[in-house]
């Protein structure tokens, strides 16, 4: 791994001319995000932001250019680099770097290398917040920019591997400053992780095979919010559907939401297609592999391309051919053929453009408040990860179902007090 940055400071994306392409995409997806129009339309009057250097590492996507937009007309000095090496959408991080004038650092299919020279490039103008998805951007400050990290006040993180890193390097005590896992707000995980990720998953693997999902036995490993989201779709669109899970009371609840469970090297006999979503290393591997039916289709949406384990595959394998964009053919030594998606990175960004705009909106307007908020309040918070304030929360569920035209009731006086006192109980 390196870090040390050669690239232009105004950005590095793939080719300047996409421009005009990117914005057009941008504005298609911000019809379909009212919530963070109106923050960044108070934004722009507010200036809530004002000066803030900001350096976010997020897929580089139409909705995540509308979350950079919201920040820079808060007034943030924001700069982008993509979290996945496939992720990038090229048109828009042309548009962001050329006519948003924001440093994106992103170009799909770059090498690691490139991904974390691009990484290092994002903390040049010593950031005083991070909006990270994945880790990598606050794993890089707490390794190799320890110079920079007494600057920065405070983060949020996207998602649910993320979290489990920043838990994990604050439990060995030396998460340096507050982080807010924006990834626990209700209107984030239960409708990104479930919806985006159930749908764009599907989009992910049929864009790139175009393969009939009614028929096949689908194996959906995890059965967290993204699980469900998966396993749920595909029986929609008629596939049989396993679940492997290590968890009793997921396994429990996939069963009584009607799906067969059993062990991933049972599973493995039965497949057609495996979708692994459990954020964990070596999910599918060689006893899996072994047992497969020839033509099997593995594919992952877990964040890190950990999940299958390719370097065992390709231990396995004698010969390898690219059949069409972001489908691999491993042919074993017993002539069995393995198809691997998107090599093993999240399908839905990868061969896909990841969770569509609407459940985006959601889950960007809880970073845009985060951010507000965390400039406001950071220096009441000490190191650790926190919850989204449950004022975020429910604003943007508010805001989300007024964008809808949806009407809710709300409780008379009478059921308030009813929900607050313990003598009335059976008339
Ligand atoms: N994560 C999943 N889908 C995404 C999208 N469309 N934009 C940014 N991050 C995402």
């Amino acid at each position: 791994m390196t870090s040390t940055p050669r690239v232009d400071a105004a950005g590095d994306v793939a080719d300047r001319a996409l421009a005009q392409a990117g914005v057009r995409r941008v504005e298609w997806a911000a019809r379909e995000m009212p919530v963070l129009r109106q923050i960044r339309e108070r934004f722009a009057q507010q200036r809530p932001l004002a000066g803030v250097r900001v350096a976010a590492c997020l897929h580089v996507t139409s909705e995540t250019a509308n979350l950079m937009l919201a920040l820079r007309d808060g007034g943030a000095d924001v700069r982008l680099a993509a979290s996945n090496p496939l992720s990038t959408q090229d048109e828009v991080a042309a548009a962001l770097a050329v006519e948003y004038a924001i440093p994106t650092f992103a170009i799909k299919g770059e090498d690691n290398p490139t991904y974390f020279r691009h990484l290092a490039a994002t903390v040049e103008h010593a950031p005083q917040l991070t909006l990270d998805d994945g880790a990598d951007l606050v794993a890089l400050l707490h390794r190799e920019r320890l110079d920079l990290l007494a600057g920065v006040v405070a983060g949020t993180e996207e998602t649910t591997t993320g979290v489990v890193r920043l838990r994990a390097l604050a439990a060995e005590g030396k998460l340096a400053y507050p982080i807010v896992a924006v990834n626990e707000a209700d209107t984030k995980h239960m409708f990104d992780n479930r919806y985006g990720t159930g749908q764009s998953t599907l989009d992910g693997i049929t864009r790139a095979t175009n393969i009939l999902l009614a028929g096949k036995t689908l194996v959906v490993c995890g059965y967290g919010w993204c699980g469900k989201g998966v396993a749920s779709r595909a029986r929609g669109m008629g596939a049989q559907v396993i679940v492997t899970e290590v968890q009793p009371l997921r396994a429990l609840e996939a069963i009584m939401d009607g799906f067969r469970v059993m062990p991933i090297v049972e599973a493995a006999r039965h497949g057609d297609i495996f979708v692994t979503v459990t954020g964990d290393i070596n999910v599918i591997d060689v006893a899996a592999f072994d047992v497969m039916r020839s033509g099997a289709v593995l594919a992952n949406s877990g964040h890190f391309d950990a999940e299958i384990n390719l370097a065992a595959l390709t231990g396995m394998t004698e010969g390898r051919r690219t059949l069409r964009p972001f489908v691999d053919e491993y042919t074993l030594g017993d002539g069995r053929e393995i198809v691997v998606l998107a090599d093993g990175r999240l399908v839905n960004l990868g061969a896909a453009e990841g969770h569509p705009a609407s459940v985006m909106d959601m889950s960007f307007a809880n970073q845009a408040l985060c951010v507000e908020h965390l400039t406001r309040e950071h220096a009441t918070l000490a190191p650790g990860v926190y919850d989204v304030p449950k004022t975020i929360d429910e604003e943007v569920a508010t805001l989300k179902l007024a964008s809808m035209g949806v009407h809710i009731d709300t409780l008379t006086e009478e059921q308030e007090r009813y929900m607050r006192s313990w003598e009335l109980g059976t008339h």
